[in-house]
Order: structure tokens, then C-alpha cells, then sequence
């Protein structure tokens, strides 16, 4: 649609649909020019709703020919969809005939050419640019799928389900015919018709039935799917023990291809996945991507209880299956790291992913709710806010009836659900039902808030101890901001885990609530359910500091009104690791704040020793020192300021890091030493955690001899380079270069491009790798710019668009950000060179300036400037005027 101007769909205007589509028969003659479709749709009338005529969506299709009942009908089109009037029959077959074209089809939405292959993506509203259809979620349909193709070009043809027949072609073609038993949504249809190989394997489930696994890649790529596949398996494994939802298909396919606008689809049977989700080898792939391929894999797999068999009413409802869908995967990758340590660092990875990009949406012009009230394009909504907030959501859930109270109302869910396409208010009530003496129960409208409500409340909390009464009072009070549509805010329900530590002993005290007759342990969830509360603890025998949302038991900014001295105690002593982890995070957040005014930043003692202690304690694992030890993101430093400069922000973050660099100089050296992994590269946390304080304290030791004249550590850096035995080391040696603006760097990136000139996915991170560095003198947005025009570098590969441009523009605030405005040129110009080929991406990329409005000046005139002249365009995709309209609103 070349339109800006798409009508807004509300949420409170859902009407059930006036047909339902029954059965679904769809014959394919594939080809990249042009496609055949022919479909025979088994149609109802719905009862409820008043006899009028039968409107299909279809986008981008040349209709042949429609028959109802084997005649043939008047038809007509309006406003993108086709109009039959259909018979008075309630019951009617209608056929339809149409042609696509899929190797025009940049969007990647709908049927597309990728590679010499075909590839289909659906959600969320693709399949009307295969054939005409009701394209909403729900409308529920048996598929029954026939291929025809060159057997040559396409020796391998899928679709969901089942293969129920396949055989030979006049003219070397071939045919397979799939058949999906289960009623689902348009969205999950899939087919791909491509020349891959597979890896299999067969698995067991525990009710004995065997099932087949299988991911095809291209030739050439299968030495790459191993960890892939033992994901898959554990994923299997994972949901039958944890939620007793076992795989409920004979067979199990990932498809991996390599133009993809997401991470993963979760197909019916048949997920489509970007390569980077798939591939990895040691020498190709960093731990980052093996953890990522695990959580998406586990992720789409988990779909098929969550999102498949219980599947959205309409797309307002997202959240329903993505919300809950991350919280499962986030569970399973805790549950896959294992130790209480290990779990901690993935929920302050996860919680860092919320914060630098769900709270910044939370605050700016496209503030939605978890379950949005109104859109445009639908795209637009598979934000952080519908995937990592509503997880949160679940998350809370999970906090407040507990781990088997959960599982309970998962299995209420199921059991009242299956097969269906419901809200997310029904998931909330299976949860509250199954628990019906929880805080989640007695206050569930409340609780529901979280989902009408966008916005990230604030918490505050002050405390004070009564020495003479040996009390502490906490009083805690919460303000909901005003967001865009949305003036009026109620208090929501937030659940506090908390405890309190010895202000000497550093012990944890026990908890004991004003009229309770007895402690209850060292550790609680106070709910909160009003705008203001106070707790008073009884008993308690020493003067302490409270250690409040544990775990960050909600998506809340806090105020906790603590002192350095009490963030250094919790630092020291704090049982639960996320709130140590945070109070490392807020000594180093203050720091920087008080620097920003004057731009000048001189590291006090107290904390450099802080920092040092955390570095050489023999008791915490180096992938938590590495977080605690990384000063919290320029971004996440300017979400904390009302008027942003993003050049004092990075000036006064780089002089942190650098002095850090400096005073812990020896530590740094000492810690490289001690954390070599000498054992062959396993993807494993106790490996991963050691390389990454390896590569974070080379970082600190190249950039220091950097900015002393030293070329020892540079020196070693390039050998590590060179020598690695994996990608994790390699590129951390060579990020260490490039980021210290090494003289070593640029050796080191021509090397790293001629070994990986031939894997894709290799490149995107040398891409990513410059676009993303430290910003000196504009040398990086030179640089970037320069990449533009590299013969690797392309707008049609989505992966390759991103490590580019995404990378600058969100990633790296400092090189974006000019006084002369040339990164918001380089942006408008992009936005509308990529709006042309694939509006799904243009519109992320576009939303790199929605917050212009909390810029400083000169940034804020000159990125409004830059954002209007995109809007002045007439021949904007609906995706990207409904992102830059809202920007300027
Ligand atoms: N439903 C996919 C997921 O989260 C995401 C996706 C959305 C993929 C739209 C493609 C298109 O798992
Ligand atoms: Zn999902």
C-alpha cells in the first residue's frame, strides 16, 4: 500500500467476521516470475452477524477467476479488498485463481524469492499477498497444500503438516501435497520450495510416540546446524517436564533462510527462520549467537502451544502469544544456564534489553499499551512494548500466584482455550482462576492494568529505621506519566520483591510485617495495589538498607532515595544479584549524571575501589563481573536526562570508561591472565562468562596503552586476533582494536574480511563491528558512510540493511547525533531509499528519531527538520508514514 494516510483500526470496533473459511485447498504452480494460485475455500456464513456480502483482503495479486459453487459471479473491488456476493446458501465453495510475482517482491512479506528459492511470511498480514483470503487470526481453517515446481530449482518443496503424497511432473517438474490436521490462522501458513539439505533427528516424546526433527539450510551449511538441532531437542524436552505441552506433530521442520525482516516465524510445523538464528559454527559464531540461536529456537518452538493451538482473536491481542511466548523463553535459556549465578546473568541481560529499548518507547511518540487500543499497520506493533514489557506482565503473574500456581493456570488455560483464538483478558483470568486466593485474583482489574495502561510508573520508595522501637518503615508511592494518548492514569499493581540488609552484619534480617505473628523469612513480594503504601517491618535489630525489586520484579523506574554508602552495602552483601548488580549500575549512573552539566568527570576512590573489589571477588562469576563492570549505556545515561546531548553523554561515558581503564590497569592485566579458557570451545556458560571478562578486560588494556603511546597491549591484541581458535575471542580482539582507534585496527579489519568474505553472516558483524564504534573526531560516521558504497554492503538483505543502519542510528548515539546534522541527512535519505524496497524495515529504522523531542539543541531542530521532510513525502508506505506522522504529532 502507497499510501500514508491508511485508516486507524480500533480495538473496541472488533466484530467477529461474517464468514468463517472451514477448509482450505490451495494448488501453487511455483515460480519465481510468476506464480499460479489456485485455491478452493470450503466458506460458512457466521450466524451473528447480518447477511452482507463476502469481503476478502488481497494485496499485490492479479485475479484470473472466481467461481462460487462451480458458477461463475459478479465481483468488485473496494478499497483493496474483493467483493463477491455470495450465494444465500450458508454454505458455499468458492474458488479463486490467481497470479503473484514472487521475485518482485522486495517486502518479504507474502511469497518471496530468496536465493534462487522461494519462501513464504505471513504474519502478520501476508497472506493476502498470496491469494485472496479473510487474512485475520480469527479465521481458522483446515490447509490442505499442493506444490507443483521445477524439480531442478525446488528439489525440495514443504508446506505444513504432514506429506501426504509426492510424485512426477511432465516437463521435469514434481508435486508434493501436504495436509495440516490442525485449524489455524492464515498467518501461520507456510511453504517453501528451495534447493536445501536437512539435518535430522528423531525424538521421543514421553507418552512414546516418535517424532521427526528436521532444519534445512543451504548446501554447504549443514556442518552449522548442530547447536540449532540440540536446541530444538532441549526445547522439546523442556515443555513437556516444565508445562507438560508435548510436540503434537509427526514432524517438526526449520527452514533457515537468508532474506528475513525478523528473527524467526513460527510457522505451523514449518518455522522460517534468519540464518543468524541457525547457523553457527565456533569459527563463525560468537557466544552471543549461540545463546541467541537457543532462545529463538526454544522461543518459536513454544509457539506452537503458545500462539498456535491457542492462537490471537486479533492482533490487538499480540502480546497474548509474544508477551507470554518471551516470558517461556526467557525461562527456558535461565533453566538451559543453570546455576542461581548463571540465571542471574540472563535476567540482567533480559532486563538491559527491556530498559535501553521498551522504556524509551514507553517515553516517547509511540507509547502504546502492552494490548494497544489502535493502529495503523500492524507491523509497526511487534514492538519491544507488546514483546519485552508483556513478558514482564507475565512475569508478574509468574511472581504473584508462584512457579506451581502458575503451571496451574497455564493448564486452566489449555483446557478452556484449545484450539481457540482469545485475549489476553482470557489469559489473565485462567491464571487468576486457577489461583483464586492470590494478591493476582483479589486485585485482577487492577492487575489488568498493565495491560491498558502504557507508560513506565515510577517507583519511589524512602525508608527509615527507628532504632529505639526497632522498626523500619518503607513507604512506597508510585506516579503512572502521561503518555501519548493517554492523559489519565490509574495506580497499577506492582509487585516489590525485596529484602533488608544489615547496614554492619551486611546479613540478610528477617522480615516480619507489623501485626504478623511471626518472621517469614529473609526475602518477600510486598504488593502494591495504591498510589502510596507503607510497609513496617517489627523486629528488626539493626539499622539496615532495603534491597528493593529484586530480580526487578516489575518494569518500574525506582526511586529507591539510597545513598552511595547504602548502594555500597547492598553492592558488598546483597543476597540477590540483580539488585547488586543494579547498585553497581547506580553508583556509576550518579557519577555520570553529576558529570553531565560540566562535561567533566573525575572517578572518586570509594568507587574505583568499588569497582576493583567486584573484579578480584573470588566468590562472583566473571559474566557477572562483566556486566557489573560495563558503565550503564549512553542510552540508557540520556533516558535519565530531559534534554539529551548525546556528544556529553558519550564524552563524559568514554571518560569513565577510560579512567577505569586507567586506575584498574593492573587488574585488568590480571584479570585477562586468569580467565583463559584452555579447554576446547564449548558454547557453555561457564566458558562464555570467563571470554567475556577476557575480552572486556583486553578492551580496557588496549585502549589504555592506546592513550598512553604503549603498543604492547595493541600488539597482543592483533596476535589474539590472528590466533583465534573462535569467533567469540577473534572478534573480541579485533572490537578491542577498532574500538581503541588502534593503529592495529585497520590491518585487522581488512584480514577479518578477506578470511570471511564468503559467510554473510560474518560480515554483517565487520559491518557492525565500525558502525558501532567509540566516536572520535567523526570518524565513525565518516566511515559508516563510506560502508555505504563497500561492494558487500546492500538495502535488500535485511541482516546486512540492520548491521549498518540500525547499528549507527540506534546503537551509536554519539556518531548519529552532529552538530552538523549530517547523520540525520544520511538517515531521511535512507529511510526513503529503503521505504521503496521494503516498508516493513524502513518503519523500524525510521524510529531511530521519534524522540527528536528529547534532544537538546542544535540536535532537536535539525532531527525535527530531518523528520519532516521524510513526512512532506506523498509516496510513503503506510508502515513508515504512520511511525514518522506519530513522530511529529
Ligand atoms: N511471530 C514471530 C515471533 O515472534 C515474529 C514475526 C512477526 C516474524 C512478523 C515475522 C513477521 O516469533
Ligand atoms: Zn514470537
Amino acid at each position: 500500500m502507497r499510501e500514508g494516510t491508511a485508516p486507524l483500526i480500533r480495538r473496541e470496533d472488533y466484530l467477529s467476521p461474517a464468514y468463517w473459511i472451514r477448509q482450505v485447498d490451495l494448488t501453487l504452480d511455483l515460480d519465481a516470475a510468476k506464480t499460479i494460485v489456485a485455491s478452493k475455500l470450503t466458506i460458512e456464513r457466521n450466524g451473528q452477524q447480518p447477511a452482507q456480502p463476502l469481503r476478502l483482503h488481497g494485496e499485490d495479486l492479479n485475479l484470473l477467476r472466481v467461481l462460487v459453487d462451480g458458477q461463475s459471479v459478479s465481483f468488485r473491488h473496494e478499497d483493496d479488498m474483493l467483493v463477491i456476493d455470495a450465494p444465500a446458501a450458508d454454505q458455499f465453495v468458492l474458488e479463486i485463481r490467481n497470479t503473484i510475482a514472487p521475485e518482485k517482491n522486495t517486502h518479504l512479506s507474502g511469497l518471496y524469492a530468496s536465493g534462487g528459492g522461494l519462501y513464504t511470511q505471513c504474519e502478520a498480514e501476508g497472506f493476502r499477498r498470496i491469494t485472496y483470503f479473510l487474512d485475520r487470526p480469527d479465521v481458522m481453517a483446515v490447509y490442505t497444500v499442493t506444490l507443483r515446481g521445477d524439480k531442478k530449482k525446488y528439489p525440495v518443496l514443504l508446506s505444513n503438516g504432514n506429506l501426504v503424497e509426492q510424485g512426477e511432473l511432465d516437463g521435469g517438474r514434481h508435486f508434493a501435497k501436504w495436509h495440516d490436521p490442525f485449524p489455524k490462522p492464515s498467518y501461520l501458513f507456510a511453504l517453501v520450495a528451495a534447493d536445501l539439505v536437512a539435518r535430522e533427528q528423531w525424538v521421543r516424546t514421553r507418552g512414546g510416540k516418535d517424532h521427526l526433527l528436521q532444519i534445512f539450510v543451504k548446501r554447504g551449511d549443514l556442518d552449522k546446524t548442530e547447536h540449532a538441532m540440540n536446541s530444538l531437542i532441549a526445547s522439546v524436552v523442556w515443555d513437556e517436564a516444565r508445562f507438560n505441552l508435548p510436540l503434537d506433530l509427526e514432524r517438526f521442520m526449520i527452514v533457515a533462510v537468508d532474506d528475513f525482516n525478523m528473527g524467526a516465524m513460527e510457522n505451523k510445523g514449518l518455522n522460517l527462520f534468519n540464518t543468524k538464528y541457525v547457523l553457527a559454527s565456533a569459527a563463525t559464531a560468537t557466544d552471543a549467537d549461540f545463546d541467541g540461536i537457543e532462545s529463538v529456537v526454544g522461543h518459536e518452538y513454544f509457539h506452537n502451544w503458545t500462539g498456535n493451538r491457542i492462537t490471537c482473536r486479533d492482533w490487538f491481542q499480540l502480546s497474548l502469544k509474544e508477551g507470554l511466548t518471551v516470558f517461556r523463553d526467557q525461562e527456558f535459556s535461565m533453566d538451559m544456564a543453570g546455576s542461581a549465578s548463571a540465571r542471574a546473568v540472563c535476567r540482567i541481560a533480559d532486563v538491559l534489553r527491556l530498559r535501553e529499548s521498551q522504556f524509551p518507547e514507553d517515553a516517547g511518540p509511540m507509547a502504546h499499551p502492552v494490548r494497544p487500543d489502535a493502529y495503523q499497520a500492524i507491523d509497526n506493533f511487534y514492538t519491544s512494548t507488546v514483546y519485552e514489557k508483556g513478558a514482564e506482565v507475565v512475569r508478574m503473574m509468574h511472581t504473584l500466584v508462584g512457579r506451581e500456581g502458575f503451571a496451574k493456570g497455564m493448564s486452566l488455560y489449555f483446557q478452556r482455550h484449545d484450539g481457540q483464538a482469545v485475549t489476553c483478558d482470557d489469559f489473565a483470568q485462567a491464571i487468576a482462576d486457577a489461583n483464586p486466593d492470590s494478591a493476582l485474583a483479589v486485585n485482577l482489574a487492577l492487575f489488568k492494568r498493565w495491560y491498558s495502561q502504557s507508560g513506565t510508573p515510577h517507583l519511589s520508595a524512602r525508608g527509615q529505621y527507628d532504632t529505639a522501637a526497632s522498626t523500619f518503615t518503607l513507604e512506597l508511592s508510585q506516579a503512572n506519566p502521561v503518555t501519548a494518548a493517554q492523559p489519565n492514569k490509574l495506580p497499577q499493581l506492582i509487585p516489590v520483591a525485596m529484602g533488608l540488609v544489615g547496614r554492619h552484619s551486611g546479613q540478610a534480617l528477617a522480615l516480619q510485617l507489623e501485626g504478623e505473628a511471626a518472621p517469614s523469612g529473609s526475602h518477600r513480594v510486598l504488593v502494591m495495589t495504591e498510589a502510596t503504601q507503607r510497609f513496617v517491618f517489627t523486629h528488626v535489630t539493626e539499622d539496615c538498607v532495603p534491597s528493593l525489586l529484586r530480580g526487578f520484579s516489575a518494569p518500574v523506574l525506582l526511586d529507591d532515595g539510597l545513598t552511595d554508602a547504602d548502594r555500597l552495602v547492598l553492592l558488598a552483601h546483597d543476597s540477590d544479584p540483580f539488585t547488586r548488580w543494579e547498585s553497581g549500575q547506580k553508583l556509576a549512573l550518579g557519577r555520570l549524571l553529576t558529570a553531565l552539566p560540566t562535561g567533566t568527570l573525575e572517578l572518586d576512590e570509594p568507587f574505583v575501589h568499588a569497582m576493583r573489589g567486584l573484579l578480584r571477588d573470588p566468590s562472583l562469576d566473571p559474566a557477572f563481573k562483566e556486566l557489573a563492570l560495563v558503565p550503564p549505556s549512553e542510552g540508557y545515561v540520556a533516558e535519565q536526562t530531559t534534554e539529551v546531548d548525546p556528544q556529553r553523554v558519550h564524552a563524559v561515558r568514554e571518560s569513565m570508561v577510560q579512567q577505569l581503564a586507567a586506575r584498574l590497569n593492573e587488574d585488568w592485566a590480571w584479570a585477562f591472565a586468569e580467565h583463559q579458557v584452555r579447554e576446547g570451545y564449548r558454547p557453555v556458560a561457564e566458558q562464555s562468562g570467563k571470554r567475556a571478562l577476557a575480552n572486556l578486560a583486553l578492551a580496557m588494556l588496549v585502549r589504555h596503552a592506546v592513550a598512553t603511546g604503549d603498543t604492547v597491549w595493541p600488539g597482543r591484541a592483533y596476535q589474539r586476533f590472528k590466533d583465534a581458535s573462535n569467533m567469540t575471542d577473534r572478534l573480541g580482539a579485533l572490537q578491542a582494536l577498532v574500538n581503541a582507534h588502534a593503529e592495529l585496527a585497520a590491518p585487522a579489519l581488512e584480514r577479518f574480511h578477506a578470511l570471511f568474505r564468503h559467510e554473510p553472516l560474518v560480515l554483517d558483524k565487520w559491518f557492525m563491528l565500525q558502525a558501532r564504534a567509540p566516536e572520535r573526531d567523526g570518524r565513525v560516521f565518516a566511515q559508516a558512510k563510506q560502508l555505504l558504497k563497500h561492494p558487500d554492503f546492500t538495502l535488500g538483505n535485511p541482516n546486512r540493511a540492520r548491521s549498518l543502519l540500525m547499528a549507527l542510528a540506534f546503537f551509536n548515539p554519539a556518531a548519529f547525533h552532529r552538530a552538523d546534522a549530517g547523520g540525520y541527512v544520511f538517515w531521511a535519505e535512507r529511510v526513503v531509499e529503503l521505504d521503496a524496497i521494503n516498508p516493513q524495515l524502513a518503519s523500524r529504522f525510521a524510529r531511530a528519531l521519534d524522540r527528536w523531542r528529547h534532544l537538546a539543541e542544535p540536535y532537536r531542530s535539525a532531527a525535527r527538520e530531518a523528520v519532516a521532510r521524510v513526512a512532506a513525502r506523498t509516496d510513503l508506505s503506510s508502515d513508515t508514514a504512520e511511525i514518522i506522522h506519530r513522530a511529529l504529532q
